[in-house]
């Protein structure tokens, strides 16, 4: 498909070193590090709460959300259709790599939870998080998604969007969210996963994964919504790119979720992906007496 022609400074025509990028991202200090560094760039930025692929559907319902929330719909449709069919209300629900806590806003906001605990490895930016104002529902706490700061069977949903890929060892984040989640609860997923088995980061390593965990699955395919969001979204999110300072652009047009990004070719072309996993924790069996 064609570019989208976009901000002043960003050329249309460069393109990342993918292959030296994708090289860097497989270092766990490089990730760390890159989530820091977005965590100060974006520090003052108002907008971009999301970090997601997002959800396009033509016949999706329109949900209400603020004004200023509009520009990233996509992002927060794929929040909501993640938890679409999860009953919320009173309940208490972990997010685990919230990013910019967009989505946990979100959700905290709008689903009648009893308590949100919106976890990420970053300590920036969760530090940016803190300082904005938010539902007294809602807390923001820096942690790996494999040692969360949480007691054994304190909440009873744990949600994952595009926090599960960066991470090498997915049993322990499964065992993890195993831990938390009270008897019954469910670990919801959206992210990417590639289809060669060799990768780290491949949807039958995932899938062996959960079968050694205690969770039953449900899979969906959302590879076509994933790609289509991209492809609406693309002009905005070039733009916002175009606004960071000029040493992360490649890193961006990399990681980012655009047209111009890897992931949408591999998207489109079936080497990668978009899957989303409702997981769900036996029950508490039944006493008898
Ligand atoms: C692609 S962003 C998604 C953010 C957010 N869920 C959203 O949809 O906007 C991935 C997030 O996962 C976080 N992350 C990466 N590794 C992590 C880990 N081991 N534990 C917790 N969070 C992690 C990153 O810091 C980043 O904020």
């Amino acid at each position: 498909m064609a570019v989208p022609s976009i901000g002043v400074r960003l050329p249309s025509s460069h393109l990342p070193a993918a292959p030296l990028w994708s090289r860097l991202w497989r270092r766990p200090l490089f990730k760390r590090g890159f989530y820091e560094v977005l965590g100060l760039v974006l520090w003052r930025r108002k907008g971009l709460q999301l970090l997601n692929c997002g959800y396009a559907d033509a016949n999706y319902s329109r949900f209400p959300l603020p004004l200023v929330d509009e520009p990233e719909r996509l992002g927060y449709q794929l929040y909501h259709r993640l938890v679409r069919d999860t009953p919320l209300a009173g309940k208490d629900l972990v997010e685990i790599g919230c990013g910019r806590g967009g989505g946990a806003h979100f959700l905290a906001r709008e689903c009648g939870l009893r308590r949100l605990i919106a976890t990420d490895a970053s300590f920036m930016l969760i530090l940016g998080n803190r300082r904005r104002p938010g539902p007294p529902n809602l807390e923001f706490r820096t942690a790996s998604a494999s040692r969360l700061p949480l007691p054994a069977e304190s909440c009873d949903i744990v949600v994952s969007v595009e926090s599960i890929h960066p991470q090498p060892d997915k049993s322990a984040v499964l065992a993890e969210a195993a831990r938390v989640l009270r008897p019954g609860g469910r670990l919801l997923v959206a992210d990417f996963f590639y289809t060669r088995d060799s990768s780290t980061n491949s949807a039958s390593g995932f899938r062996a994964s959960v079968q050694g965990s205690p969770f039953e699955r449900v899979e969906e395919d959302w590879t076509d919504q994933a790609a289509a969001a991209l492809e609406e979204d693309s002009p905005r999110r070039l733009a916002e790119i175009d606004r960071l300072p000029r040493f992360l652009w490649p890193a961006a047009l990399s990681f980012a979720g655009t047209v111009r990004s890897p992931l949408y070719a591999q998207l489109r072309q079936g080497q990668a992906r978009y899957l989303h996993f409702r997981l769900q924790k036996a029950p508490a069996p039944a006493r008898t007496v």
